[in-house]
């Protein structure tokens, strides 16, 4: 008989007006994180405040993609006696500020909790507010934190970190540009499909991830194209919301392992790094998940497995995101080293096809 545990107790706020929410937290202060000026330039860093008010908001701006530990702990040294921590941005702004609510309330530096101290104390209550369909952090219990001097990604993950409150306010991604837009959005297809196929999807995972997938394949391309259309923008809002719920609820892959071993080396963006993996691992892993990769399919109005991956292809390549990992300065004889670190990660073990380190480097040296 089936077994599964689901936890998500993260507040979710979705729709026009659900930044106004903000207004609803009662503080006396609070710590507002944001990345690079783009938040203060189209007007939302000014609403934010606005909206907390009368709190006293102390801002911690400049959180750069891929953030570090250290980032992480120069924000905890902002927390003081906030009530609570809002991240106002996309998935490196929200990982680094989630990472900042336990490490504040818990003794260490970032890095103790990856090197093996326990979280034990609930952190700040944390607010994630996303401007940007794909990441999905806004409803997961896990940051993606770079340690710069090994050139590596690791991920924090506790129960404990989880968000209070997200919002999801569809309006805050007009202005996110193409390219941007196009590489979230192909990172919330791969969380979708990743957890469809990987080992911990249960049904309500998948009741996600099958609806994110729809929305996503049906919209990514409009909302690349148009910025300001509402629908397509709200459709990958839900989308992406959708496919960070099925994360949660059961796991990344093979193609997420790979891309935070790249990344972590060659500083490319996430969703870029995704978008040349995912039609090759999809392939990689078909023989391992084709029952469910066929009902996908179907799903999609494909005949099958192999045109639904076509159709991805395709997509990636009308958006212009990268096909080769040598865009990235990928070379033959960094294969190992991406190898190594790919298969150090403990959530390997649930992509939905048994990964070897042959199984790996083959699959690597096919696309560079
Ligand atoms: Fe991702």
């Amino acid at each position: 008989m089936e077994y599964f545990e689901i936890f998500q107790p993260t507040k979710i706020f979705f729709g026009e007006g659900a930044f106004k929410k903000l207004s609803e937290l009662k503080a006396k202060r609070v710590l507002l994180v944001t990345g690079s000026s783009s938040m203060r330039k189209v007007g939302f860093l000014d609403e934010a405040v606005h909206l907390l008010n009368p709190a006293k908001v102390v801002l911690f701006e400049g959180v750069e993609n891929d953030p570090s530990f250290e980032t992480v702990d120069r924000i905890v040294e902002s927390v003081g006696d906030s009530d609570f921590i809002v991240g106002l941005g996309g998935g490196s702004v929200l990982d680094a500020a989630k990472a900042a609510s336990v490490v504040a309330t818990n003794e260490g530096d970032a890095m103790d909790f990856i090197e093996g101290r326990k979280i034990v104390f609930e952190g700040i209550p944390f607010v994630a507010v996303s401007t940007t369909s794909g990441t999905g952090s806004e409803v997961t219990r896990a940051s993606v934190l770079t340690d710069r001097e090994r050139g590596v990604k690791k991920t924090l993950r506790s129960p404990l970190m989880f968000p209070y409150h997200a919002l999801v306010d569809p309006a805050l991604t007009f202005s996110c540009p193409p390219k941007l837009t196009a590489a979230v959005g192909i990172d919330a297809l791969t969380h979708a499909i990743e957890a469809y196929t990987s080992r911990l999807a249960n049904p309500i995972s998948d009741g996600f991830a099958e609806k994110a997938v729809k929305l996503i394949l049906e919209n990514l391309e409009g909302a690349c194209k148009d910025g300001s259309d509402e629908n397509s923008r709200s459709k990958m809002s839900l989308g992406s919301l959708l496919a960070g719920l099925a994360l949660s609820g059961a796991s990344s892959g093979v193609a997420h392992r790979i891309a935070h071993g790249v990344g972590g080396r060659y500083h490319a963006a996430h969703g870029e790094i995704l978008a040349q993996l995912l039609p090759k691992v999809l392939e990689f892993n078909l023989p391992s998940c084709e029952d469910r990769m066929r009902k996908l399919s179907k799903l999609n109005n494909f005949k099958s497995p192999e045109e639904f991956i076509e159709k991805i292809t395709s997509v990636r390549d009308a958006l212009s995101l990268p096909k080769k990992l040598f865009e990235f300065g990928v070379k033959k004889d960094d294969i190992p080293w991406i190898v190594n670190q790919s298969l150090s990660s403990p959530s390997i073990k649930y992509n939905a096809r048994e990964v070897t380190k042959q199984d790996l480097t083959a699959l690597l040296e096919n696309m560079l």
